[in-house]
């Protein structure tokens, strides 16, 4: 392949590369599939350094152009960058209601029905907040390899936050995301699920107030709950959630936490910027208040996102958490927590009275995939997938939904949030989907009220269950829709956002 390159421009050789290549895969020149010439061959066929070719298909890979085969070379992606090009029509512009309840959702329910299906064949499953299990056969191959190497450690118990060598490799994660943490900051959970419980029993009491996006993770919701929390949900906005509503309630009810998803938010898949985090730490500066930053989908971002808040906080008010869950296997059960200052050891003692430690195994099969890179490379191809996934997704949106549905576009994750418009009877709609075989996640869940009809749809799913199941949504859609214009009285749950004063 020849290049044109400028030895005397000043743009960098390995970006007027990228560039080059980037125009002729855009344009079809370099079909679907088609490989690219190897960093040696490349590198020798237009006279430059192997690591200029390195950046240079790096830059391509991150720009979701092509992708890394292991042991094969670099493959052109070329219809992602297709359906990327679509004129992408997102509009999210939710209700700007406070809503006040003690707890609410319905994790539970909804918890138990999404994994009661999988275990069915032929079922569409939208409703999942977990990877698909289709490229995991390299997963179970790194298992078994830590699991010879790991003897002894695995026959005895460990401390309570966990094993050092983990921490080590979770520390050294977190720098490349923009946190600078050392592994004594770190504790390793059960899922990110305990680091959740664990965090909110320890800054809360019975009756304090707490703040939460709207919608927010059913599963928070749902300790909440458990705790007896007065719960506070400030609307979402498109770029997070809404501040001036913030600060009024910060001001008026002065709540111990707020917890806050800040990279790729579940379940609308909104990530906040810089300037919207930094306005966030300062408010809970200035009224004394903790955060609790659930990042469980850190790491499944299409494109680059800020560092989190944590990196922000120099009064130790953030506690981070992520998992493993969204990017390994949700059944490992490994989370952790960053926690600095005087809470560390009290989160420790904490952790040690609710399960003594988190699984040894499931620990040593994570640290294989760390220390040996195999993680990277699977992220890297996690994201890929996903972002293909997407895509078609939001094809067949366009598609198969009316007019009158919005979605937002995430810039990674697992899944997209629908909004449709507020008397549609969604629960029917979910019930009837259902009876065809598409299991979706109704919004209602992630709600303190009521909230407004929405569903949650996981794209990471095949071409053809991803079609046919949207098309299924799609035509049921339009049917309530055609219904609910001749009905003369809607039902009046279809027609109000609740709201609930305690
Ligand atoms: C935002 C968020 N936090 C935490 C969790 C819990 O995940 P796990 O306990 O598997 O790490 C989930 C799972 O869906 C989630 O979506």
């Amino acid at each position: 392949m020849n290049i044109p390159l400028d030895r005397h421009s000043p743009t960098p050789i390995y970006l007027q590369i990228r560039n080059y290549l980037s125009r002729l895969i855009k344009s079809g020149k370099i079909p679907d599939g088609q490989k690219l010439p190897s960093i040696r061959v490349m590198s020798t066929s237009i006279q430059v350094n192997k690591l200029t070719v390195i950046e240079a298909y790096s830059l391509l890979e991150a720009d979701g152009l092509i992708h890394a085969r292991q042991g094969s070379g670099y493959f052109v992606n070329r219809t992602i960058t297709v359906l990327s090009n679509l004129t992408l029509r997102s509009t999210f512009s939710p209700s700007q209601e406070v809503i006040i309840s003690q707890g609410g959702g319905s994790f539970f329910e909804q918890y138990t029905a999404s994994i009661q299906a999988r275990r069915q064949q032929d079922i569409i499953e939208f409703s999942s907040g977990f990877p698909s299990s289709s490229i995991s056969d390299n997963l179970q191959r790194v298992a078994k390899r830590a699991l010879a190497n790991a003897g002894d450690i695995l026959f005895r118990e460990d401390f309570p936050q966990g094993q050092l060598m983990l921490r080590q490799l979770i520390a050294q994660m977190l720098v490349q995301q923009g946190l600078e943490v050392s592994p004594e900051d770190i504790i390793i959970t059960t899922g990110s699920q305990q680091a959740l419980s664990l965090a909110m029993q320890y800054y809360l009491q019975k009756d304090d107030w707490v703040i939460v996006e709207t919608p927010t993770y059913h599963g928070a919701l749902g300790i909440l709950e458990n705790l007896q929390a007065k719960v506070i949900g400030i609307p979402m906005t498109v770029e997070g959630m809404n501040l001036e509503l913030l600060e009024q309630y910060l001001k008026s009810h002065r709540p111990k936490l707020i917890y806050t998803i800040s990279t790729l938010h579940n379940p609308t898949g909104i990530t906040t910027s810089q300037n919207h985090r930094q306005d966030l730490l300062k408010l809970a500066e200035q009224y004394e208040c903790f955060i609790l930053e659930d990042n469980a989908y850190e790491g499944l971002n299409f494109q680059p996102v800020p560092s989190p808040i944590k990196a922000l906080d120099r009064h130790n008010l953030v506690t981070y958490i992520s998992t493993f869950s969204k990017t390994l296997m949700p059944g490992l059960r490994v989370g952790y927590m960053v926690v600095t200052g005087e809470h560390y050891q009290s989160l420790v003692k904490h952790k040690l009275l609710n399960d003594l430690h988190a699984s040894t195994v499931s620990q040593a099969i994570v640290s294989e995939f760390l220390a040996s890179g195999h993680y990277r490379r699977h992220l890297n191809r996690l994201r890929i997938n996903n972002l293909q996934s997407r895509n078609v997704m939001l094809q067949a949106l366009e598609n198969y939904f009316p007019e009158a549905i919005t979605w937002t576009i995430p810039k990674g994750g697992l899944f997209l949030w629908t909004h449709l418009p507020h008397y549609l009877p969604i629960q029917a709609i979910c019930s009837e989907a259902l009876s065809h075989n598409v299991l979706v996640a109704s919004g209602a869940a992630f709600f303190l009220g009521q909230g407004y009809p929405a569903m949650r749809l996981n794209f990471c799913q095949t071409p053809e269950d991803i079609e046919h199941g949207i098309k299924i949504l799609g035509q049921l859609i339009k049917k309530y829709l055609t219904k609910s214009f001749i009905s003369i009285d809607l039902p009046s749950q279809y027609v109000s956002v609740s709201s609930i004063h305690l």
